[in-house]
């Protein structure tokens, strides 16, 4: 079983993938899409969207990082992709799944899977410039209007040399839209030869259990079910104990995720840029935390009009002390 951590732009930082990685069951990262338009980016860049390039490439609890780079230019990506290669990064993610308006306009994202082919140009394109045992994964969805094109989007990821494709089990313009139609995955698992990862809506062992057998693929890869459950990957790696075996996992409590993670992450956040940063993630992942933990969305509304880290962390003490009694 491989289980990654989707990439997701304004949410999936550096601070975030320490936190998870340090809960883990994860195999791997990718960092949240870096645009390429029209030029070599530069080394702070780079640092920035992955400051594990000065730790190996990998978060502090030791796990891969992979850069995502965006675009739509073959030539262009490439040059970028040996850049960040040069810099220390451990693999190369492409992003062909974006349904940004702003993104897709300029040749980026989703567009890209109207034409298959053009998947093929980048991806093999980006194996020629890079040495043979770099990683570069791809990362698509079922198609852009509709999911007519899913094998032949499949079959180009894998005849341009990606080493592993991840397939969010939606069109572009189903959006984020439940349900995610994990049974087309299936049908691009059985074209390609390479390993396919599943993601989309994968929210509790059950959903993962229910993906399996739909699917077809052991193995996933969490974006929003990770932020709002952050030890689900354990939890899913609890589901494959042998037969008889005792579940050897007890899931966090409310209190536990806001004793051991969130009062670290609003630190951190605000250590790693500055209050207000720290502020609004803190309201963002109680927002999230809500879906699985009633106590915590009760939080959300006890925060979401605080002003300070210091205020937002008061509230959460006194909350962990409600939820312990
Ligand atoms: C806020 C947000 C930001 C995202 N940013 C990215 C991104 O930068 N790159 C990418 O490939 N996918 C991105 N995605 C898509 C996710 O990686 C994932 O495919 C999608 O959320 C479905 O999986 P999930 O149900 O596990 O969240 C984003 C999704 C959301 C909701």
């Amino acid at each position: 079983m491989f289980i990654s951590i989707a990439p997701m732009e304004g949410v999936f930082d550096f601070i975030t993938r320490e936190i998870l990685t340090e809960v883990g069951g994860f195999d791997q990262c990718v960092t949240e899409f870096i645009r390429v338009t029209h030029q070599l980016i530069p080394d702070k860049v780079f640092l920035r969207y992955a400051p594990e390039l000065l730790n190996e490439g990998k978060t502090t609890s030791g796990v891969p990082v992979f850069l995502q780079l965006l675009g739509g230019n073959p030539n262009l990506l490439a040059e970028n992709a040996h850049k960040a290669y040069e810099l220390g990064a451990l693999g190369i993610d492409l992003n062909f799944g974006c349904p940004a308006k702003t993104v897709n306009r300029h040749d980026g994202g989703a567009t890209l899977l109207k034409n298959p082919e053009r998947l093929f140009n980048i991806i093999s394109k980006i194996k020629s410039i890079l040495p043979p045992e770099v990683p570069v994964t791809s990362k698509v969805r079922l198609g852009f209007e509709d999911k007519s094109l899913c094998k032949d989007i499949a079959q180009a990821s894998c005849s341009g040399g990606a080493t592993r494709l991840t397939v969010h089990a939606r069109t572009k313009i189903e959006g984020y839209k439940p349900p995610a139609h994990w049974e087309y995955i299936a049908q691009m698992k059985d074209h390609v030869q390479i390993p396919v990862i599943a993601n989309g809506d994968i929210w509790s062992p059950e959903d993962y259990l229910r993906c399996v057998e739909v699917s077809g693929c052991k193995d996933i890869s969490l974006g929003r079910p990770a932020f709002a459950r952050p030890d689900l990957a354990k939890e899913i790696r609890a589901t494959q104990k042998p037969k008889g075996d005792k579940p050897t996992y007890s899931p966090m409590s409310a209190h536990q995720v806001l004793e051991t993670l969130f009062l670290k992450f609003g630190k951190r956040s605000a250590d790693f840029k500055d209050e207000k940063f720290a502020v609004n993630r803190s309201k963002q992942w109680a927002r999230y935390l809500g879906r699985t933990y009633p106590g915590v969305l009760d939080l959300f509304q006890e925060i979401k009009r605080l002003k300070t880290l210091v205020e937002i962390q008061e509230c959460t003490r006194k909350k962990i002390k409600s939820l312990k009694h």
